[in-house]
């Protein structure tokens, strides 16, 4: 969702911050604004449209020079993206600036509540409260900006990470949070707060986790967290593991480019320090007993988009390998339908950013009804891994592409790490298989690697097909959630309709959208594997191939059965079947890519999408 910078320390306020929000742009592109505080006077501006329309305001209408400042951009809830509605919002009196993130549930009220004393409200937002309440409080409390933040934030309900500045108080930038992110970032002689370690990482990598209801008093030299009633808080320090420049474009033309071309590495380094001399897998940080694992009867994933794909492919590996039943649920949909979790339940909450609130929603409800939850997760020092019992990392570096695409690979990984644990602890499975399956998986990177050697005829494709209203996915088996995946990243980036089948299912209804030409994309499992889904599937595309369709066939090397009935063949490495869509995702995630270049769409930040999703 929305992204937020404070600065204060010694550099030009504005240009930190202006990078920062640069950085953190995917989280919302709606708008965008800037405060600084100079000589006692607030300044603002914001502007509609992405980062760049900012840019150009601030070139012809400049911000004078200020150490202090904070930034944001939108990704609009309540209100459109018009400038009125972009933040910073500011006080009657011009004095206090806010930036929000998140949803301020009982706005309504509060704005009656301020109309009614006579305040004039200039915008649609929940956020404007915000700035009106902190004007009218200050006074009350010797204009100390964190105490009036802490009793604001006592009076607000819902999702929110608020920053505030104050032109009266020159030398504090002062943050709050509740149920969405925010960090600090420790320099020397200047301190920085963002929704995201990407903001502020080129300039220190020493971070610290705000908690749930913190308040955070930000100088040059001091950093001073509360609770929201004032008690010192507890809060915890670690450092960044990557650097500024993984979070740069290195050469490519899109981030989303360059996050494809990194999957092998991604692949690699999660699976590295797993398994020790003697074959036998160790998650460490995974904190639960083996106990634990041994009690478990039932494992629910829980996740969202991209990451829920990733947990309907875990499900094949986990239920052939532990035996152990596997649900897979949106997250969204699991929270309000009363579901069957108690203490032997094992809940796996699958997630990039970490902060997705549809699924840390989910979580803390599986942990009220006892559940154990192990997060899977590529943002350290996030939320949902904070709050679960166990955590396993996956390494994918910092993904900057609203689309996702290394995360989903690693995410299986991931997965496929803990099902063979569980099969280790349990017994379900022999050393010597497990080790077996490890070493297919120290083999995926190379084999990936291939795929991205072999990326032109897929290009080409795409710029063929441009014009066509609708393109269809077939899968089954691994295949199914791999066919989902691809026609989500096609509608993300290319705003077509693009529909994922399980193949046996087509001629159950969805048979009847095939006319002549219709592109359909068909994941064929590898021949070798389990016979009978690969005859089953040739059966498939043969039945569409009878109405019209166009064939796009993806199969592994060798696989002339297949072959023979594709209109375009897309060869991939052979793998075993429960490892295929680590090879078998990628010519669709280039796809997706090159037909967005194609029609000139704007690859990394798609139309209407923000990469973390903060409100439910
Ligand atoms: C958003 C993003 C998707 C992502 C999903 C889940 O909708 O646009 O790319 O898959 O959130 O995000 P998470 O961070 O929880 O994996």
């Amino acid at each position: 969702m929305c992204g937020i910078v404070g600065y204060v320390g010694e550099k030009q306020a504005l240009q930190v911050v202006v990078d920062g929000l640069r950085r953190m742009e995917y989280r919302g592109y709606d708008s965008a604004g800037v405060a600084v505080v100079c000589d006692d006077e607030l300044e603002t501006r914001k502007k509609a449209g992405k980062l760049a329309n900012l840019e150009t305001l601030l070139g012809s209408d400049p911000l004078p020079q200020s150490t202090i400042g904070i930034g944001h951009t939108r990704w609009a809830t309540h209100g459109g993206p018009t400038d009125a509605n972009a933040h910073p919002h500011v006080s009657e009196d011009g004095k206090v600036a806010v930036i929000h993130n998140g949803i301020i549930e009982n706005f309504a009220e509060l704005r009656s509540e301020l109309t009614a004393n006579g305040v004039t409200l200039s915008s649609e937002t929940d956020t404007e409260v915000v700035a009106h309440l902190l004007a009218a409080v200050l006074p009350t409390v010797g204009m100390d900006l964190a105490e009036a933040m802490r009793v604001v934030c006592r009076r607000l309900s819902g999702a929110f990470t608020l920053v505030a500045v104050h032109s009266d108080i020159p030398d504090v930038v002062v943050g709050a949070r509740r149920n969405s992110p925010l960090v600090v970032g420790r320099g020397d002689g200047e301190n920085f707060l963002a929704s995201d370690v990407a903001a502020f990482v080129a300039h220190t990598r020493q971070a610290t986790e705000l908690g749930q209801d913190q308040v955070v008093e930000l100088r040059r030299d001091s950093i001073t967290v509360t609770d929201f009633d004032g008690r010192p808080a507890e809060v915890n320090d670690y450092e960044v593991t990557w650097d500024a420049s993984a979070a740069e474009k290195g050469g490519y033309e899109t981030f989303m480019a360059k996050e494809i071309y990194e999957q092998p590495k991604a692949v690699s380094d999660t699976l590295l320090g797993r398994v020790d001399a003697n074959g036998r897998l160790h998650l460490d940080e995974m904190r639960l007993t083996e106990n634990d694992l041994r009690s478990i009867d039932k494992v629910v994933v829980i996740a969202c988009g991209t990451a829920y794909h990733a947990g309907l492919v875990a499900k094949y590996a986990l239920e052939h390998w532990t035996r152990v039943p596997c649900e897979v649920e949106l997250a969204s949909e699991f929270r309000y339908r009363d579901p069957v979790v108690g203490h032997r339940t094992l809940v796996v909450a699958i997630s990039q950013s970490g902060e997705t609130m549809d699924t840390l929603m989910a979580l803390r409800y599986a942990r009220e009804q006892g559940a154990k939850v192990l997060a899977i997760c590529n943002t350290q020092g996030s939320t949902i891994p904070r709050e679960s019992d166990a955590v396993l990392y996956t390494h994918a570096g910092p993904e900057v592409a609203v689309a996702s695409t290394k995360a989903f690979l690693t995410q299986i990984v991931a997965t496929y790490l803990v099902a063979l644990y569980v099969a280790q602890v349990r017994g379900n499975k022999f050393g010597d298989e497990i080790q077996a399956v490890v070493r297919d998986l120290n083999d995926m990177p190379q084999k990936i690697d291939l795929v991205l050697d072999t990326t032109e005829e897929v290009k080409a494709l795409a710029q063929e097909l441009k014009d066509v209203k609708s393109v269809l996915f077939i899968g089954r088996h691994v295949g199914y959630p791999v066919a989902l995946e691809g026609a989500l990243k096609l509608k993300e980036l290319a705003y077509m309709h693009a529909e994922g089948f399980a193949a046996g299912e087509l001629k159950h209804g969805p048979i009847a959208l095939l006319e002549d030409g219709v592109p359909v994309i068909c994941i064929v499992p590898p021949p070798s594997g389990r016979s009978i889904l690969h005859e089953k599937i040739v059966s498939n595309i043969q039945e569409v191939r009878a109405r019209g369709a166009r064939t796009i066939v993806i199969a592994e090397e060798g696989d002339d059965v297949a072959a023979q009935y594709a209109d375009h063949l897309v060869r991939i490495p052979a793998a075993p079947t429960l490892l295929q869509p680590l090879v078998a995702t990628v010519p669709l995630q280039v796809f997706a890519e090159a037909m967005a270049t194609a029609k000139g769409l704007d690859v990394d930040q798609p139309r209407n999408l923000a990469k973390s999703v903060t409100v439910e």
